[in-house]
């Protein structure tokens, strides 16, 4: 873990609802994993005073990517940041997506935002590895498909693509997928999701592994703020430090 005062490179605003920033850090690149995250000093104002986690979205070079929408005012400030400007940031934090030697086929399942951290995950899959994305959000608009090609889309109103959870648009495709033996599902999304998705995998004996979400303090095990419930015993994991990413078997939730 690095502390790192990173200036913006690049703003692109893929649609009013979706922004992408890109910083320029060496020595995070350097270290970083696909679904670890970022924890960004939004301001040096008394409010927002806490740091504001964010998955790496897509790693080139030197240089990394976020993908976020405007929740408050954390996210307003950095929607309103101008290339050029600096910002502290630690990471990269967590632990991250793991990928098996030998993957046939990997399948993301994205609800909304938690689309981000998969560009930078799938560009560490080895050629070969055969790629679906389920794509899921509540109206068209809130669509991410950043570099998600070969994506089945589902909202709820049905405004795009089918009109139905996105995991239940897994769910249709499962015959599908079961003539893989080496599959491996990755979600992220909005904690229902990832409640449905683990259900699924659970009862269809499918190894997944999800990106879990809760509010941070420090970011890395400190102030004990981030706890979600082990499977295995009566403990608690850290979301910051055990996670971001669970095997479905490892955690209740
Ligand atoms: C490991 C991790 C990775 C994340 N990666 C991303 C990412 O790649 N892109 C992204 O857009 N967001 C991501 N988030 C969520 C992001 O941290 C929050 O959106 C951000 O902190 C909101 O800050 P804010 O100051 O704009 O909003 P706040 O003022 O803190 O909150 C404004 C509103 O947003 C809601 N909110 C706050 N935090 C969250 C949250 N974690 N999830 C849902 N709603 C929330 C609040 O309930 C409130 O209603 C991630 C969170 C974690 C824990
Ligand atoms: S956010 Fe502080 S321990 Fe996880």
């Amino acid at each position: 873990m690095i502390q790192t005062i990173s200036p913006i490179v690049e703003k692109k605003v893929l649609s009013d609802e979706i922004h992408l920033l890109t910083f320029r850090s060496k020595e995070l690149v350097q270290n970083a994993q696909p679904g670890q995250f970022l924890n960004i000093r939004v301001s040096n104002a008394f409010y927002p005073y806490l740091r504001r986690p964010f998955s790496i979205c897509e790693v080139n070079n030197d240089t990394f990517s976020i993908l976020f929408s405007i929740f408050g005012m954390g996210t307003k400030t950095l929607a309103n940041a101008k290339v050029g400007d600096e910002f502290d940031i630690i990471g990269p934090l967590g632990k991250g997506f793991t990928i098996p030697p030998k993957l046939d086929y990997a399948v993301i399942v994205a609800g909304g935002l938690g689309a981000a951290p998969f560009p930078f995950l799938m560009s560490k899959f080895q050629d070969g590895t055969k790629i679906k994305s389920f794509i899921g959000a509540r109206t068209k608009e809130l669509i991410v498909t950043y570099k998600l090609n070969n994506a089945l889309i589902a909202t709820d109103d049905g405004s795009f693509g089918k009109k139905m959870t996105v995991v239940k648009l897994l769910e249709e495709e499962l015959n599908d997928l079961n003539n893989y033996s080496n599959l491996k599902i990755y979600g992220c999304g909005p904690t229902p999701m990832l409640k449905a998705l683990t259900q699924l995998c659970l009862s269809n004996n499918l190894d997944c592994e999800i990106s879990t979400e809760c509010a941070m303090a420090c970011g890395f095990g400190i102030c004990q703020g981030c706890p979600i419930e082990s499977s295995n015993s009566d403990e608690y994991y850290l979301v910051c430090k055990d996670g971001p990413v669970f095997n479905i078997k490892d955690i209740k939730i």
